[in-house]
């Protein structure tokens, strides 16, 4: 997809931080702009300041199959069919796996990872069927390759968003529908403000909110990256069809490192012959899908 002017997109998480420079990159490039968060008020001040008719607000949880349903049908009533999505809500909780509870794991993965589930079967369907191409990016994060002891739930759904991601592009390939995967480091947003959303019904938390820590990480967030450098580097991806958006570069030499050591890993030797003659076919359908969805 080269243009966006006259589409319209829908972002979820669009209230504040990468999705509202999301917003506000798309509204300069003549795009339609649905903006789907939990926040009324942060929906309410995102509309004063993009000061735009061609933006509207939804309030939903994306962790809601009914919520959502009900967003996309209200985006599309007032602004017409949906070929741009960003699965881009998320949350975070800095803390280690096997201090959860199961509350803790429903939210994160509630939001991070079913949030986007959920919009790509309401979404994606409608794409296909119109075939008009699209565009799908979800936000993931470097946390969908490097993983800490902190936030174990969160790698955990980050990881699987890449996983998401990367299959559905293959398949969504052949009907002009581009998928990526955005995975941005540090960026200057709220993100470390996400026990304000959490719901009373999920309030069983295996470690008490840390205000102190919490004041650290909005510390820390204030050297991110401006969410519209974010914004206008996915932008460029889609239009370049990209499947991952890398938009920090300081990770490069890292990721290098932990590949290597990956690889280092691995054991040597053979396998047996009638193996390898299914994995050889399965490795050049692999190649091609690759290719396909490049374009190549
Ligand atoms: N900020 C970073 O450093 C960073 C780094 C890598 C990835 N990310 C990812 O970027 C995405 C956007 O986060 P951000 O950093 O802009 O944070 P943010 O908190 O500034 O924005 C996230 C938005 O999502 C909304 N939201 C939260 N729960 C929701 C729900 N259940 N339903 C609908 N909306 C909901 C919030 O109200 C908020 O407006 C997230 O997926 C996050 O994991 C952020």
């Amino acid at each position: 997809m080269k243009d966006f002017a006259g589409r319209t997109a829908f972002i979820t998480g669009g209230a504040n931080g990468i999705g509202l420079g999301l917003a506000r990159a798309l509204l300069a490039e003549g795009a339609k702009v649905a903006i789907a968060d939990i926040r009324q008020e942060a929906i309410d001040a995102a509309l004063e300041t993009l000061d735009n008719q061609q933006a509207v607000g939804i309030r939903m949880d994306v962790s809601s199959r009914a919520e959502f349903a009900d967003a996309a049908d209200e985006a599309e009533d007032r602004l017409g069919p949906v070929s741009l999505l960003f699965n881009n809500a998320g949350i975070n909780l800095f803390q280690t796996i096997d201090e959860s509870t199961y509350d803790d794991w429903d939210w994160v993965l509630g939001v991070n990872l079913h949030g986007v589930i959920n919009g790509v079967q309401i979404f994606v369907p409608r794409m296909k069927e119109r075939g008009k191409g699209g565009h799908v990016v979800n936000t993931a994060s470097m946390a969908s390759f490097l993983a800490g002891p902190v936030p174990g739930i969160y790698n955990t759904a980050k990881f699987a968003v890449r996983g998401l991601s990367e299959s559905l592009r293959y398949s969504l390939a052949p009907h002009g529908i581009g998928v990526s995967a955005l995975c941005p480091g540090l960026v200057k947003t709220h993100i470390y403000a996400s026990d304000d959303v959490r719901p009373e019904a999920l309030n069983a938390r295996g470690k008490p909110v840390d205000a102190s820590f919490n004041a650290q990480l909005a510390k820390v967030h204030e050297a991110g990256m401006e969410p519209d450098e974010v914004a206008a580097k996915t932008l460029q991806s889609i239009r370049d069809n990209k499947f991952y958006i890398f938009t920090h570069p300081e990770f490069r030499d890292e990721l290098r490192e932990v590949f290597d050591e990956i690889i280092a890993d691995y054991p040597p030797g053979d396998a047996p012959i009638e193996r390898l003659a299914f994995e050889r076919g399965r490795r050049e359908n692999y190649r091609k899908a690759r290719a396909a969805a490049r374009g190549k």
